[in-house]
């Protein structure tokens, strides 16, 4: 038995390996392309470890996946792989109609072809688990009750349209070609190896760095946090008992405005490494120039997966963030390896005319 999961060197997807691979001996195939948020670093501790296979290459390779999808016929393919963040799609939505739909759609289709020659119990027995965001259904007013799976699709930036295009195509080939799927739609992941392109791991490291804090806006905009591990545990529960065709929303039932998080990070800082001058960390927020098409606030209502599959979340967000902060002051080395090349312009072309 093994696994193709996609996306493997990203934020999320390498969590996922590094968790599924402490806990079982079940074979990961890691198939990523490694643009710039794809990093083996993350990967390092399965180094020698038979039980981790890499393939770099395109989730899009109609020639690439066929092979490897005939040679280690795996029992599931869990899809990461996606081009993840907001920020980047408003800049150049091409990465992200070309890797999170072209890609999504040359993936099922590999995926079809191969599983409709299995023999009938195999086929029975795959899955197909699709990895997409809350983003999918939009923005909420506050107090409007939190974004259940029947919530409407209402994608309002790149990113989440061309997430909600590979959910609506991976719906698709459940119902017309009867591909066994499991879609999940979670909250925002914060933890260990995050790119510092995202709010949590960008605030920790400017902060260290002696860098403004840039808040976008008014700094009120609300949104769910996940302990990245507590999702890695989600979709393990989903791939093992979650009923096909089914959607299932993950959250961490943990609302809270972006400024908040800044100053929780801020006074996390003061305590963990006070700055040389004795002065807090929260002197270096600056509010910038807010997001084109700003969602205002994302909400989870995680009860089907509780309800059904028995999962909720193992970290408070006090618990987590404590935990990530931690790690980002012991992982110095691997943050200063990842601000290089394709990150350092990132940062100027996104901040540079802001900060
Ligand atoms: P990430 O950007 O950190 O990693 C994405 C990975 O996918 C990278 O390793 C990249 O090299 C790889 N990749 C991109 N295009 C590819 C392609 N065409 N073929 C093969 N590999 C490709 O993203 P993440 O934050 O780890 O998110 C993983 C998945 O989870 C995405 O689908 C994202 O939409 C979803 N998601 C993310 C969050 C979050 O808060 N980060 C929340 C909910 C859902
Ligand atoms: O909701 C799930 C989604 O969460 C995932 O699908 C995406 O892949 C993931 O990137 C994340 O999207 P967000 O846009 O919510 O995450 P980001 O970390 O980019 O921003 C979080 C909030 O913080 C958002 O309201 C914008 C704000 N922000 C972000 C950055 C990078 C700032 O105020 N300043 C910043 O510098």
């Amino acid at each position: 038995m093994t696994i193709l999961v996609t996306g493997g060197a990203g934020f999320i997807g390498s969590n996922f390996v590094l968790d599924w691979l402490a806990q079982s001996d079940e074979p990961v195939i890691n198939l990523d392309k490694l643009t710039y948020a794809g990093n083996l670093e993350n990967l390092a501790s399965l180094q020698g470890d038979a039980r981790h296979i890499f393939v770099q290459g395109d989730i899009g390779d109609t020639t690439l996946l066929p092979e490897l999808l005939a040679k280690h016929q795996p029992r599931a393919v869990i899809n990461f792989a996606a081009e993840s963040h907001v920020d980047r799609s408003i800049h150049g939505p091409g990465a992200f109609v070309q890797n999170n739909i072209v890609g999504t759609f040359n993936l099922l289709e590999s995926v079809r072809a191969w599983w409709a020659a299995q023999p009938q119990d195999r086929q029975g027995d795959f899955r197909f688990l699709h990895v997409s965001t809350d983003e999918i259904y939009g923005s909420l007013a506050k107090g409007e009750p939190a974004f259940t799976e029947s919530h409407p699709h209402e994608p309002n930036s790149p990113y989440s349209a061309s997430k909600a295009a590979s959910d609506h195509l991976v719906r698709a080939w459940h119902h017309t070609y009867g591909l066994p799927v499991l879609t999940t739609n979670c909250s925002n992941n914060y933890g260990p190896y995050h790119f510092p392109e995202k709010l949590i791991p960008l605030m920790i490291v400017n902060a260290l760095a002696g860098k403004p804090l840039p808040v976008y806006g008014d700094g009120q905009q609300i949104r769910d946090w996940l302990y990245v591990k507590d999702h890695c545990s989600a979709i393990r529960r989903v791939l093992q008992a979650g009923k096909v065709g089914e959607t299932y929303n993950i959250g961490g039932w943990n609302e809270k405005p972006n400024i908040d998080i800044v100053r929780i990070i801020c006074q996390l800082l003061d305590t963990l490494q006070p700055r040389a001058d004795g002065k807090p960390y929260v002197d270096q927020m600056t509010f910038v120039a807010d997001r084109p098409g700003h969602d205002r606030r994302y909400a989870i209502d995680a009860s089907k997966i509780e309800r059904e599959l028995g999962w909720k979340p193992a970290e408070t967000f006090e618990t987590g963030i404590a935990k990530t902060v931690a790690w980002y002051l012991a992982n110095q080395d691997w943050v200063a390896h990842v601000q290089s090349g394709a990150y350092r312009d990132w940062l100027q072309t996104q901040y540079g005319a802001k900060a």
